[in-house]
């Protein structure tokens, strides 16, 4: 499949004002929604805009690269396509295109459990792409240790090259606009890479299945991938991490305010982790990123790479894969362009020192 094959089947209506306005109210809830008041979920877009950048002049480099080094590799961008459940919702083209899309502009792609594609059908399709960003599975931790193992096995020999597991998800809270908006899956709904069923019921009967550090413990000395953990906030939680050499990676990440409300912005997150991880692992960060002036602003605050999530969903609503693929070359153009103006020759050279909070 390429690109141009995946010419969207969905005629854009004039409901398309407003990205993914497409869409019937209760899935755009379910999409671009969050819990609670929603205050984690504002924090994090305003929290990016109050970082100013304070660039250099006179340094213009006589090149520019947008590649970035991680786990040891070179990748053309420092982005990839958060993992986000249920993409069929937004568009057939589904989690297949959406790592097409990304694939051909170089962005990378974390699969969610939770996707609608069987995860082989999604390294097949940007296998052949030589110019792709990373391609990593993301797991949450459902059913019994066997049953991870069997799908990080499973991710491995797909071709994915990392795993990032869940951490900050281990109950739902309960308001979210979703429920609200009386959101429900539809019966039948493909789930093609849950080990078991999401643990359900009340409150009490979920706890059982959280997972605890030597869940992590057990998964990073049996995954055959490397481990990244997302959904990490509080320093020290970051330091045990690294400290116990539990993790080859972090994301900083509140869920895009999706479980917990009222958390800290994850830009407001970010240093902290930035100082207590001290380079011993690359840190990404996710939330709230919705341009590629966002981005520099992150990794100049020391994020190795981001995760995007929601503005993605809204292309994929409006346009299928060619959406995404435009998207993706515009911040990709812009990336470049921003770099010239602060004075760096590619991400790596982004600093504190060039930022100014307002
Ligand atoms: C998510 N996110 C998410 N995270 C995860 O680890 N597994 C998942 O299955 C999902 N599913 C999911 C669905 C939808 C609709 C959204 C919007 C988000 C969270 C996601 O990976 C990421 O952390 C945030 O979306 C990043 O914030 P922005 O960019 O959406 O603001």
């Amino acid at each position: 499949m390429t690109v141009a094959d995946t010419a969207t089947t969905r005629t854009p209506s004039a409901a398309a004002s407003r990205p993914g306005g497409s869409l019937p109210a209760a899935v755009a809830a379910y999409f671009f929604g969050g819990a609670g008041r929603e205050e984690t979920l504002r924090a994090n877009e305003a929290a990016w805009q109050r970082l100013h950048l304070l660039p250099r002049v006179l340094r213009t480099p006589a090149h520019i690269s947008t590649q970035i080094q991680l786990l040891d590799r070179t990748w053309p961008t420092p982005w990839l396509a958060a993992p986000m459940a249920h993409l069929r919702l937004a568009h057939p083209h589904a989690e297949t295109g959406l790592a097409l899309a990304s694939a051909t502009q170089g962005a990378g792609m974390v699969l969610s459990t939770q996707a609608t594609t069987p995860l082989e059908d999604v390294a097949r399709a940007v296998q052949g792409e030589p110019g792709r960003g990373p391609l990593w599975f993301q797991l949450y931790p459902y059913g019994t240790r066997a049953q991870w193992q069997q799908l990080a096995q499973r991710a491995a020999d797909a071709g994915y090259e990392a795993l990032v597991l869940t951490v900050d998800a281990p109950v739902q809270w309960p308001q979210t606009r979703a429920r609200a908006a009386g959101f429900a899956l539809p019966t039948d709904w493909p789930q093609p890479n849950l080990p078991a069923p999401a643990p359900q019921g009340t409150l009490q009967s979920v706890l059982a299945a959280a997972p605890r550090w030597e869940d992590v413990a057990w998964l990073r000395a049996n995954a055959p991938l490397p481990l990244l953990l997302k959904g990490v906030l509080h320093p020290d939680d970051a330091r045990t991490a690294v400290d116990e050499g539990l993790c080859d990676g972090l994301i900083v990440s509140n869920h895009g305010g999706r479980v917990l409300d009222g958390l800290p912005a994850t830009a407001a997150a970010l240093p902290a982790i930035v100082a207590a991880v001290r380079d011993r692992v690359p840190v990404l960060v996710d939330g709230g990123l919705r341009s590629a002036l966002d981005v520099v602003r992150a990794l100049a605050m020391g994020a190795r790479g981001v995760l995007i999530g929601r503005p993605l969903i809204a292309a994929l609503a409006d346009g299928g894969a060619q959406a995404v693929a435009s998207l993706w070359r515009q911040w990709r153009d812009e990336l470049g362009a921003l770099l010239a103006l602060c004075g760096v020759e590619q991400p790596g050279e982004l600093h504190p020192s060039l930022l100014q909070s307002a």
